[in-house]
This record gives structure tokens, C-alpha cells and sequence, in this order.
């Protein structure tokens, strides 16, 4: 009998496709549960993919090589979509699909389906991974296929004698790993609305957060995160502490139109403690590292390496071949940060680097002040020179229709 892995979170779509899958397309299916930080009880979501009827259950925590492998990169590369999401989402989805091409080998499985709708952007992100690493597989989306409204899975579930997921429903499209909480569908949708409170659940209303800041420092070696407050931590333990300690001074909430890669705009809200703390934290410790124009081609890098992650190319060379760069260009990016965290605001307040390029005696306007002004006035004279130049050839008047107000 044919065989294929489903992603299972054991949610009540994935538990639907369990025996959506035998029925309609009569395979076997074999389950996988992917822990990424947060408390999703591995063994229990085992047990219940077999009791639904699965020929065999698989559940592993990945949230160390989450850490390492798919964050720290897009952390290095300052990778935010848009220039604000970081990206939670986006990043796991390759990490799965690569752990279900590997539990598709091992249990001869010919076929992967995941859990995704037709209108998102996490389908194409597994459809795409896979193909790229294993071209071999076909990939399913039930969900993408059957078009059941919610009661109507509720009424197949009870029907085939599917335990319903007990845990009260959230009114809203919910996705959760370590590095982020996305949130969608329900009263978000309505763009005339703030975002409504519960949708929250990791962070402090900025509202009604302690009216004390509280100082985070962090140090970093070649771009990684190594130290918070002083204390050696690894990285995801470093994360979880920061979305505690975030959270509770309501910093990390994101509310934004996004531009899906399936075509639409889509409102989204996020919650990112330590996402949001440790890119500005990094961006700090740049600012002070590296040159202007190694800033100033960071952004495409950035852009790029979140826009490439975002539409489901983590796997593509090109995506490799900038993480490569980052590597190297992250060298110098060692030192230390401090943020102030308050009500919803976190900002860098001091940044300090052995490999600082800021020089205090340049950049003084009092004492021991080592400029150059004589050269100041050379400079200048030959950056004016091909704007003179052209003024006295071309001169640029608003009355010879020049000026950009007039069409
Ligand atoms: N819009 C985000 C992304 O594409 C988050 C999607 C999250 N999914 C969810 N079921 N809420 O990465």
C-alpha cells in the first residue's frame, strides 16, 4: 500500500486528514509531530495520530536546530519581511519539510501532505522545500482539496469517530514556534479594528505594563547572541528567557499589512519578544561595526534573504550563497548592547565593541578633537565639482520646466 507522511500537529485539520487521506486517496499514512519550542505535548500528539488511525507515529523536538540552523542565519542576516516581520513562520517550514522528506525515506513513504489552505503562503513553502530536496515525493494538502468549512470537519471528525481537540478553539488562525506567534482570520481581518487584546497571549498589553523600564544587555560574538544580562546561555534558552522578559514589558507586537506571495494583502499580527529584541540588539551592534557601505549593501542582503525565506526558497542557492556572505561579513560584529525595554519600547541605549569603527576623537564637537578640517574643505570642493560643472552647462530653473512639480 502506498505510503505517506502527513505533518501532524494534532489539530483537528490534521487529525481529519489522517482518515481524510485513507479513504480518499486510500494510503497509508504515517505522522509526523515537529516540536519547535512551546508546549506542545510530543508523546500525547504520537498517541492520538495512532489512535486515529496512523500505521506509525512520529514526534521529535527540533527546536535546537530551529535555533541554529534556521534562526541565527536570518538573525546574522537581519532578515525581517518587509521590514518587520521576523519571520517565525516562514522559518520553520523548511525545517519540517525537510524532516518529513527524511521520515518519508525512512518509512518508505512516497507521498508528504501538510496541514496548509489553499490561500496562504505556508503551502508553497512545503510544496517548494520538498520539491527541492526531494523532487521524487508528491506533496497533498487535504485541506487545500477538501474545502470543509470548520463545523463541517467537526461533523467528518465526529462521523469517523475522531476525538475532537478538546482545547477551546481560538477565534483566530494561530501558528507558534520560538521565535514568534503569528496570528490571522476572525476579527484581524477587519482593518477598521485595533488589534483586538486576545488575540495576545504572550505579551503584556504595553498598556498595562510595569511603568519600571527594565535593561537587557546582550553580547555578541561574529553576530551570534551569546550572553544576556552577563550570563553564558544557549541560544534557545537565551530566546525563551527573552520572550518572558519581553513579553512582560509588552515589546514584540506586530500588527501589519503584509504582501502574501499567493497575491493578496493580508493583515497580520505578531508577537516577537525576543525576535524584536534581538534584531535591534544586532542592528545596534552593525551600526557600530561595520561601514557604511557595508551597511548600505546589508540591506539588499537583508531584503533579499527575508524575501527569498518569506517565498519558500530556503533551499535555493542563492539563499546559501547569501548566508555565506553574512558568515563572513558578521566577523567583526562582536561587543556588547544594552536596551531599555518599556511598555512596548525597546531601544538600544549603549553599544559598545573592541572592533567599534566609531572614533570619539573624530567624531567630537568638544575637546581632543583630531578632524581634519583643511581636508573637509578639499573634499568638498571636489564632490561639488560635477554639480558646478552642470549648473554652469545645464542649470537646472524652475522656470525652464525643470521642476518636479510641473509635469
Ligand atoms: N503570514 C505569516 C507567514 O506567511 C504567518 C502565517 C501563519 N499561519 C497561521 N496559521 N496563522 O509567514
Amino acid at each position: 500500500m502506498t505510503r505517506v507522511v502527513l505533518a501532524f500537529s494534532g489539530g483537528l485539520d490534521t487529525s481529519v486528514a489522517i482518515r481524510w487521506l485513507q479513504e480518499h486517496y486510500q494510503l497509508e499514512v504515517v505522522t509526523l509531530t515537529v516540536g519547535l519550542g512551546g508546549d506542545l505535548d510530543l508523546e500525547a500528539s504520537r498517541q492520538r495520530a495512532l489512535s486515529i488511525g496512523a500505521v506509525e507515529a512520529y514526534a521529535t523536538d527540533a527546536t535546537e536546530e530551529f535555533g541554529r540552523d534556521f534562526i541565527l542565519p536570518a538573525l546574522k542576516a537581519d532578515a525581517l519581511y518587509e521590514g518587520v516581520y521576523p519571520l517565525a513562520t516562514a522559518l520553520a517550514r523548511p525545517l519540517i519539510a525537510r524532516l518529513l522528506v527524511e521520515t518519508a525515506r525512512k518509512t518508505g513513504a512516497t507521498l508528504i501532505a501538510h496541514g496548509c489552505t489553499g490561500k496562504g503562503n505556508d503551502q508553497v513553502r512545503f510544496d517548494v522545500a520538498t520539491a527541492a530536496l526531494a523532487p521524487d515525493l508528491k506533496v497533498i494538502a487535504p485541506i487545500r482539496e477538501w474545502r470543509m468549512s470548520r463545523e463541517e470537519e467537526i461533523e467528518y471528525a465526529l462521523r469517523h469517530g475522531i476525538p475532537v481537540p478538546v482545547t477551546q478553539a481560538s477565534p483566530y488562525s494561530t501558528d507558534e514556534n520560538i521565535w514568534g506567534r503569528s496570528m490571522e482570520c476572525g476579527v484581524i481581518e477587519d482593518q477598521s479594528r485595533p488589534p483586538p487584546e486576545d488575540a495576545y497571549t504572550w505579551t503584556q498589553s504595553p498598556l498595562t505594563a510595569p511603568d519600571e523600564p527594565e535593561e537587557v544587555i546582550l553580547e555578541f560574538e561574529h553576530g551570534e547572541p551569546c550572553r544576556l544580562n552577563k550570563r553564558a546561555l544557549p541560544f534557545v534558552t537565551m530566546v525563551e528567557e527573552l520572550n518572558a522578559l519581553g513579553g512582560r514589558h509588552g515589546v514584540g507586537r506586530i500588527d501589519m499589512i503584509e504582501n502574501r506571495l499567493v497575491g493578496l494583502k493580508s493583515r497580520e499580527l505578531y508577537e516577537a519578544p525576543a525576535a524584536v529584541i534581538l534584531h535591534q540588539a544586532h542592528r545596534g551592534l552593525e551600526a557600530l561595526t561595520q561601514t557604511r557601505d557595508s551597511a548600505r549593501f546589508g540591506e539588499l542582503v537583508s531584503q533579499t534573504y527575508a524575501d527569498l525565506t518569506y517565498n519558500g526558497l530556503w533551499y535555493s542557492a542563492l539563499r546559501r550563497d547569501l548566508a555565506a556572505y553574512v558568515q563572513s561579513e558578521q566577523r567583526h560584529v562582536s561587543g556588547e548592547v544594552a536596551l531599555r525595554l518599556h511598555k512596548g519600547s525597546c531601544v538600544v541605549v549603549t553599544r559598545r565593541s573592541a572592533f567599534s569603527l566609531y572614533d570619539i576623537h573624530l567624531a567630537t564637537y568638544g575637546g581632543g578633537d583630531a578632524y581634519d578640517y583643511a581636508a573637509a574643505e578639499g573634499f568638498i570642493t571636489l564632490w561639488g565639482l560635477p554639480l558646478r560643472t552642470q549648473s554652469r552647462v545645464q542649470p537646472l530653473t524652475p522656470d525652464l520646466g525643470d521642476s518636479p512639480e510641473k509635469p
